[in-house]
C-alpha cells in the first residue's frame, strides 16, 4: 500500500492559500505516494477539485486526515485537527512556533512529526524549499499594488494634451526579499523610487533596480549584516541619525512601503506619527511589518487607518494571501521539493532522518517530544542563530470589493 499524502482545506483564519497544487500532485504520485485532497481546499487559490483531480489526488473530506501519513498544511493545525492525524504522522507547514509553546507541545503529544517550514535554512540546496522567500516576494509585490490602489493619484509620469501628471515619489524601507520585489514592482509601474537598509550589502542590490539608496552609512552600518545575511537591532544613537535622515525624505514622498524586520525581535520602529503628520493629504504608508509589531506609529493589524492629515496607513495582513493564486503555487512547490528529501527512494516511504541538516533546521516534534534545540526545555541554551525567524501567521482579512473581486 502506497504511504499517504493529505492535503486539507486550510481551517484557521481564512487563510486562502492551499498546501499542494496540480503540478506538485503529479510529482507526489511520481515519488510513488497517493494523494488526498479535501473537496475545496483549492477553490479560495482558484484550484477547482477537479484539477487535483485531473492530477492524480483522489478528493476526499477532513476525516481522511486519520489515514495520513504526511499531512501538508499552510498553518500549524490546531487541537481539532491534531484529533485526528495518526500517532507518526509527518505534519509539514508553516508552524509559526514563537510565542505558541502550548501549541507546539500540544503537536508533540498528539504524536507527530512536526516541521516549521520558516526554519528552512538559507542554503544552496533548500533554496527551493525558501517559504519565506517565495512568500515574501509576492508580499512585496502585493504591497505596492495596494499602495497604488489605496493612491488616488497616478504612478507614472503621464504627459498629456491637458497637462503633465507628475510621477509618484515612493520610499521602501527594508530591502530584503519583499523591499527589493516592492522597488521592483514600484519601478515597472512608473513610480520614482527611493530604499533604504541597514545592511550595506542592500545599497548595490538597490541601484542595481534603478532606485537610489539612502541610509546612514557609519561604522554601524558597516556592521549591522549577520552571518546569516539578516540584520541587527540597531543602537538607539544609529536609530536615531536614520529617523533624523528619513523624517525629512518622507515628508516629500507620496507612497512609504515599510518591510524591516529582524530576526526575534519587534520589528524596528521606523516611522513615527510625527512623519506621518509630515506627509501631503492623500498620501500611503503600507506596513508590510504590521504582523511584527509594526513599523509604522498608528498602524493597526488588518486595518486601513487615516491619519487626522489624510494618510492612509494599510496594515493588511497575510499579504501573501491576499495572492493566494500565485502564492499557493510558490509556497506548494517549497513543501513539495522538501518532502521529497524526506522520501526514501527505494521503498517509497517517509524516512526522516534526524541526522539531516534539514531536518534538524525543521523538525519541531517527534515521538512525543518537543525536539528543537529552540524550544527543547532543557537547559541548553537556544542555538544562537534564531534565524530564520518564523513569520507569525496572521488572521487575514478578506480583500475589499472595491479592490480585486472576492478573495
Ligand atoms: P527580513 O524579512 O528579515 O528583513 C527585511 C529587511 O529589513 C532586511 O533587508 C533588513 O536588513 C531590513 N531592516 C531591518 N532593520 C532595519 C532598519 N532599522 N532600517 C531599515 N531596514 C531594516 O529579510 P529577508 O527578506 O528575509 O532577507 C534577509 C537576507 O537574506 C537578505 O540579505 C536576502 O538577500 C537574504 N536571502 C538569502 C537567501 C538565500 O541565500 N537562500 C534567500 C532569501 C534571502
Amino acid at each position: 500500500m502506497p504511504q499517504i499524502v493529505f492535503v486539507p482545506k486550510e481551517v484557521e483564519g481564512g487563510e486562502p492559500r492551499v498546501a499542494a497544487s496540480p503540478d506538485t500532485v503529479k510529482r507526489l504520485k511520481g515519488l510513488g505516494l497517493d494523494v488526498v485532497v479535501e473537496a475545496g481546499a483549492g477553490t479560495a487559490s482558484r484550484i477547482p477539485d477537479a484539477e487535483f483531480e485531473k492530477a492524480g489526488a483522489r478528493i476526499g473530506t477532513a476525516a481522511d486526515a486519520s489515514s495520513a501519513d504526511v499531512v501538508l498544511k499552510v498553518r500549524r493545525p490546531n487541537d481539532a485537527e491534531l484529533k485526528v492525524y495518526k500517532k507518526g504522522a509527518a505534519v509539514i507547514a508553516a508552524m509559526d512556533p514563537y510565542g505558541n509553546d502550548a501549541a507546539v507541545a500540544a503537536m508533540a503529544r498528539a504524536g507527530v512529526s512536526a516541521f516549521a517550514m520558516e526554519f528552512m535554512p538559507r542554503i544552496t540546496r533548500a533554496q527551493s524549499m525558501d517559504i519565506l522567500s517565495s512568500q515574501a516576494n509576492l508580499a512585496g509585490y502585493q504591497a505596492v499594488v495596494d499602495a497604488a490602489a489605496e493612491y488616488d493619484r497616478a504612478l507614472p509620469m503621464m504627459m498629456t494634451a491637458a497637462g503633465t501628471v507628475p510621477a509618484a515619489k515612493v520610499f521602501i524601507m527594508g530591502v530584503g526579499v519583499a523591499g527589493l520585489q516592492a522597488i521592483a514592482t514600484a519601478r515597472r509601474m512608473g513610480a520614482v523610487v527611493t530604499a533604504t537598509d541597514v545592511r550595506p550589502a542592500a545599497k548595490e542590490q538597490v541601484a542595481s533596480l534603478g532606485a537610489k539608496f539612502l541610509a546612514v552609512e557609519d561604522e554601524e552600518f558597516k556592521a549591522a549584516e549577520t552571518a546569516g545575511g539578516y540584520a541587527k537591532e540597531m543602537s538607539k544613537e544609529y536609530q536615531a541619525k536614520q529617523a533624523a535622515l528619513t523624517a525629512e525624505h518622507i515628508a516629500k514622498q507620496d507612497i512609504v512601503i515599510t518591510t524591516a524586520l529582524i530576526p526575534g525581535r519587534p520589528a524596528p520602529r521606523l516611522v513615527s506619527a510625527q512623519m506621518v503628520a509630515s506627509m501631503k493629504p492623500g498620501s500611503v504608508i503600507v506596513d508590510l511589518a504590521v504582523e511584527r509589531g509594526g513599523n509604522v506609529e498608528g498602524a493597526k493589524p488588518g486595518e486601513v487607518v487615516t491619519s487626522a492629515n489624510d494618510v492612509k496607513i494599510v496594515g493588511h495582513l497575510n499579504m501573501a494571501g491576499r495572492v493566494a493564486a500565485s502564492a499557493s503555487l510558490l509556497y506548494a512547490k517549497n513543501l513539495f521539493a522538501f518532502l521529497e528529501t524526506l522520501v526514501d527512494k527505494e521503498t517509497k516511504t517517509l524516512a526522516i532522518r534526524p541526522d539531516d541538516e534539514l531536518v534538524k533546521a525543521t523538525l519541531l516534534t517527534h515521538e512525543g517530544k518537543v525536539v528543537h534545540a529552540n524550544f527543547a526545555k532543557a537547559e541548553t541554551a537556544p542555538v544562537e542563530a534564531a534565524e530564520p525567524q518564523p513569520q507569525p501567521q496572521p488572521q487575514p482579512k478578506p480583500k475589499s470589493a472595491s479592490k480585486k473581486g472576492d478573495a
